[in-house]
């Protein structure tokens, strides 16, 4: 089966051509990181009209890329949620309209579903039972993956995710643009132990609180009057988030006993996080799986990729599919997590 994704659930217009369910056959991604970069984050009105100005073209591209065209398309898979209300309803009004006029099976995506996806992409195909680490600008969550669209909560986010944490530090050590990816790059030249950054604590030993690592950059870089190269900051800053997402994913691969440690969303990119994770698995027999960049950050293939499973499973979706800002990707909570050992 060959599916069209589409994803524009905050500040990426993407959609992609993928067939058999793993292969990518093109993927085209339009940001919009540089409109919104003055603002100091996304603007959700000015989103969703470049999103409405820059779909078609897309779509177009992904098909032309894929040396097809919508005749041959078989499926409509789109994010419908979490996300942007007036975003993703561009994309979700784009695949209806699609679908109509097409006469094609729609099926609505959880975007958390899709970072999950990329991994399976990555790896030519599904990789369970694991834990998957989702860490974006806008999630942090631990998720125990039984079986594909099989998932429970291990970990979540307290307060600002991990793709937030790098971004506002970006900022603090006055990176304009970039935002983590940025910050990875500068604290490539920097020391990761210069500056001894708190790792957060939480009640769940699964959960993930990064404000006041945040806060207490704020306060040295305050206290340190530009002393500290601002490498060595960002290099110890950088290794404070990762510790504590590395140390998480270990925990709960051990808590569900499972060999394999899935990582999606942005953050998924951190050249610290990727050589860190990697070498203390291979240190535990433990296979992980990182998508390559492009599928890391916000794509439409991992979102053809989870609709792709979900139209074969028999999931159809009618016109009257809805758009969600919020909605947990499960409500079902891993519970030997709450009795984890620090393994
Ligand atoms: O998954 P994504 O594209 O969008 C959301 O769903 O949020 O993730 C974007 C986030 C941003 O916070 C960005 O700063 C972060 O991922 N990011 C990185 C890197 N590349 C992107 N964070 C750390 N290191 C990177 N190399
Ligand atoms: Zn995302």
């Amino acid at each position: 089966m060959r599916v069209l994704g589409i994803e524009t659930s905050c500040d990426e217009t993407a959609a992609a051509v993928v067939e058999g369910g793993f292969t990518v056959r093109a993927h085209v991604i339009s940001s919009q990181a540089d409109l919104h970069a003055t603002f100091g984050g996304v603007v959700p009105e000015i989103a969703s009209r470049r999103h409405v100005e820059v779909i078609t073209a897309v779509v177009e591209e992904a098909l032309a890329k894929a040396g097809t065209s919508l005749e041959e398309i078989e499926g409509i898979a789109v994010t419908n949620r979490p996300g942007l209300i007036g975003s993703l309803l561009v994309g979700v009004s784009m695949a209806k309209g699609l679908a109509f006029g097409r006469g094609l099976p729609l099926v609505g995506v959880h975007h958390l579903e899709g970072h999950i996806f990329a991994s399976f992409v990555a790896a030519g195909g599904p990789v369970v039972p694991a834990v998957a680490l989702i860490a974006s600008g806008g999630h942090t969550e631990l998720f125990y993956v039984r079986a594909p669209h099989d998932y429970q909560v291990m970990g979540r986010r307290l307060d600002d995710a991990a793709g937030e944490a790098f971004d506002k530090g970006a900022r603090a050590v006055g990176l304009e643009a970039g935002g983590g990816a940025a910050l990875d790059q500068l604290a490539r030249q920097g020391n990761p132990q210069a500056v001894p950054f708190p790792r957060a604590r939480t009640d769940h030993p699964l959960d993930f609180s990064f404000s006041g690592l945040k806060t207490a950059l704020l306060r040295f870089l305050e206290t340190d009057g530009g002393r500290t190269p601002v490498a060595d900051v960002a290099a110890s800053y950088q290794q404070a988030i990762v510790d504590v997402l590395v140390e998480h994913a270990l925990q709960a691969a051990h808590a569900a006993e499972v060999d394999a440690v899935l990582v999606g969303g942005g953050v998924a990119a951190n050249s610290r996080l990727q050589a860190q994770l990697r070498t203390v698995a291979t240190a535990r027999n433990l296979r992980v799986a990182f998508p390559p960049p492009d599928l890391c950050t916000d794509n439409a293939a991992m979102i053809a990729a989870a609709g792709h499973s979900l139209l074969e499973r028999g999931v159809r979706h009618g016109f009257d599919l809805e758009t969600k800002a919020r909605e947990p990707l499960t409500t079902a909570t891993f519970a030997p997590a709450c009795q984890v050992e620090v393994g």
